[in-house]
């Protein structure tokens, strides 16, 4: 009697065995036949109350090894479809398509001058120091020795925080020089690049928020001399060997003498005109021999020391190297206007 329901196991089980399987629809129907939940093992169990009591154990056994074959054949016939399809994939990558396109960006034209800068005067032995952009009248005025009455402490010219009025957005990174000087005793060699902000009509010229670089060279006997070496060196690194500058007799209150550097940059054009003011030339930076006033103000004993100063701005440079005739260009983040200066700087 329970001879007919062991062979009838017999057979599902070489059935499974024998099954062949080579795509994902065949796997699915056999799983659906023999795992499915209203799979062909399931009846069988069934059985187990007809099948004589000493051979039930021995019935129950052969029923679960079918089942569990069912499962082995399913989950390593899964396996070895899913890396063919991964084989297969592969197979299929057209290696000659086009591949997609990385945007890729570039450097703000400020940004590449101000690296090309810190590495001109690094190379000479200066170190890049920063500083704080909102200051006291004491960093931005007293200590460079401007007086109470000049006209750029005016709030026309200098922004004033309203909840404290002692203090200013720096309207220049000269007040870096002060700290420096606070702090440190000769020799002094550094460059400050840093934000700075000026209450200006905004136009092709002016901006009321730009960058600058400061420069301070503090040491026993710094002439007037060695600061013009320098200042030409960084003008034919900055602008190439070719470049035409000149220094003109200019004042700051917090030089002695004072003088202004221009660059050549061209006079044939309406925009050149308006570039220069109709002279040609382009003024990139003030400097001249750190009045005495000052060193004394900052704790720098002037009987002992000298030192010569500048300062630059950051935006008027990258005009130049790149004849950009309005400044705003520099703000707007146009892609368009930035796609250009692609540079390893
Ligand atoms: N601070 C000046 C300005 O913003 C630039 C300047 C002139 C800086 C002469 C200096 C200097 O250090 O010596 O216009």
């Amino acid at each position: 009697m329970s001879e007919k329901f062991f062979s009838e196991v017999d057979a599902l089980l070489a059935e499974i065995e024998s099954t062949n399987v080579s795509s994902t629809e065949e796997l699915e129907a056999f799983r659906i036949a023999y795992l499915g939940s209203k799979n062909r093992i399931k009846p069988l169990f069934a059985k187990m109350r007809d099948v004589e009591a000493d051979q039930r154990k021995a019935f129950g056994l052969l029923l679960n090894k079918t089942k569990q074959r069912a499962e082995e054949k399913y989950a390593e016939i899964e396996k070895s479809l899913s890396q063919n399809n991964r084989a297969q994939e592969g197979a299929h990558i057209d290696l000659t398509a086009p591949g997609y396109p990385t945007p890729v960006g570039a450097r703000h034209p400020v940004s590449i001058v101000l690296n090309q800068i810190v590495q001109i005067f690094e190379r000479l032995g200066f170190q890049v120091v920063e500083n704080r952009e909102i200051e006291d009248e004491w960093h931005n005025f007293t200590a460079l020795n401007t007086p109470e009455d000049h006209p750029a402490r005016d709030m026309t010219d200098t922004y004033y925080l309203k909840f404290d009025p002692s203090r200013v957005l720096r309207s220049q990174t000269s007040t870096v020089q002060v700290h420096e000087m606070e702090d440190k005793q000769p020799p002094i060699r550094i460059i400050s690049p840093g934000r700075v902000y000026r209450n200006e009509t905004i136009s092709a010229r002016a901006h009321c928020q730009f960058h600058q670089v400061e420069g301070l060279y503090v040491d026993e006997d710094v002439s007037f001399a060695d600061m013009k070496q320098v200042l030409f060196h960084f003008a034919r690194e900055l602008y190439g060997e070719g470049v035409k500058f000149r220094l003109r007799p200019s004042y700051f209150p917090f030089t002695e003498p004072s003088a202004e550097m221009d660059v050549y940059w061209g006079l044939k054009t309406d925009e050149d005109y308006r570039m220069t003011k109709g002279t040609g030339w382009l003024e990139i930076m003030g400097c001249g021999m750190v009045d005495p006033n000052v060193l004394d103000l900052c704790g720098i004993d002037s009987e002992k020391y000298s030192g010569f100063a500048f300062g630059m701005g950051l935006e008027r440079q990258a005009m130049r190297k790149y004849k950009i005739s309005d400044i705003r260009h520099l703000y707007e983040n146009d892609v368009r206007f930035l796609r250009q200066f692609k540079s390893a700087f």
